[in-house]
């Protein structure tokens, strides 16, 4: 390990993209599957692993709901968000903002409330007993309907208090933005903030109807941003935040090599950048991986990595008076 290395383990770091069905590790995928008495497609752990190879996001997308077909108590989804916390407390995530795509479980009859239930309690053990401060975005899929997306906002009612923001995931090209616009408008009337996947296979006319049509807070990858100048311009000025996922990005053949992310330029051109895992357990590696693989890819400096995680405070969905102690925390290890 070298010293930068060591350096990137040791800062404290926020999380800001993470789908927690995407950390559902083939071991919990089997204990849970036979928990629930469900047939995997898979015959042992390594034939999972062996299966993780991705040509582009529909490959994956595929994989991973079938993955989430093992998740149907209360239970389930406290064992998987616990087991979460756990790889983030080891990675020095002392805030995470996690997603939770609901869709994916009530279309198999699983209850919205023990979805969020069974996430909702581990997040606040995870507090009480690890430290790591959260906030939850309940994501709406974009390959459902739009009728879907609104029946889901409405199961999220009585849970309102436990949900920060609402997002749009899944597959994205030939859906643009704008489908979802009047239930991100109804979910904004409501008091939700937005976040929008957008440009991860998509143009950067999808980042604009993030911006325009959904008033996205922040874009979930961005990586097409890169082709227009503008867009890079009204990102800097506005202060929009980019969620990337450097090694999600490689699996998904977003980009050919890490050398290729787009995000070094990014940061350069002023654009708030900052880095996560996605869905750590189905793309090789969670947060330090993340920042380790693009450190080394992108020859990034101390001072750049600095940036990086100051930014994933900033650019979170807490207040000024936390952002400010967690930046101070930040600064303290940097300086010993
Ligand atoms: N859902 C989970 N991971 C995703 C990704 N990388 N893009 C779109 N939807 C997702
Ligand atoms: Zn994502």
């Amino acid at each position: 390990m070298t010293e930068l290395h060591k350096f990137i383990r040791s800062l404290p770091k926020a999380e800001l993209h993470l789908h927690i069905e995407g950390t559902l590790e083939p071991e919990l995928m089997f204990q849970l599957a036979i928990r629930n008495g469900i047939e995997l497609n898979y015959s042992s752990e390594l034939a999972v692993e062996e299966a993780y190879q991705f040509d582009k996001l529909q490959d994956f997308l595929d994989i991973y709901y079938a993955g989430a077909t093992v998740l149907l108590q209360e239970q389930d989804f406290y064992d998987l968000t616990w087991a979460y916390l756990l790889k983030a407390a080891e990675n020095n995530i002392v805030h995470t903002e996690i997603m939770f795509d609901p869709q994916a479980h009530t279309e198999r009859g699983v209850p919205f409330s023990a979805v969020i239930g069974g996430i909702y309690r581990a997040l606040t053990d995870g507090y009480e007993k690890l430290g790591i401060s959260f906030r939850l975005i309940l994501s709406f899929l974009r390959h459902m309907s739009v009728e879907s997306a609104f029946k889901t906002l409405k199961e999220a009612v009585p849970f309102q208090g436990w949900i920060t923001a609402v997002g749009l995931d899944s597959s994205e090209k030939n859906f643009p933005p704008d489908i979802f616009s009047d239930v991100f408008e109804k979910a904004r009337d409501m008091g939700f903030l937005t976040v929008v996947h957008a440009g991860e296979e998509g143009p950067p006319e999808y980042i604009w109807a993030a911006l325009d049509l959904l008033q996205a807070s922040r874009i979930d990858h961005g990586n097409s941003a890169i082709e227009d100048p503008d867009l890079i311009d009204v990102l800097g000025i506005y202060e929009i935040p980019l969620t990337s996922c450097p090694l999600s990005n490689l699996k998904l053949k977003v980009i050919k090599r890490m050398e290729d992310h787009p995000l070094k330029e990014m940061m350069e051109r002023g654009v708030k950048v900052t880095v996560n895992s996605d869905d750590p357990a189905y793309f090789g590696g969670y947060l330090n991986d993340n920042l380790i693989a693009v450190a080394d890819a992108l020859q990034l400096s101390k001072e750049e990595i600095v940036q990086l995680v100051k930014n994933s405070f900033e650019a979170s969905f807490i207040t000024d008076a936390e952002k400010r102690d967690f930046l101070k925390r930040v600064e303290e290890v940097e300086g010993e």
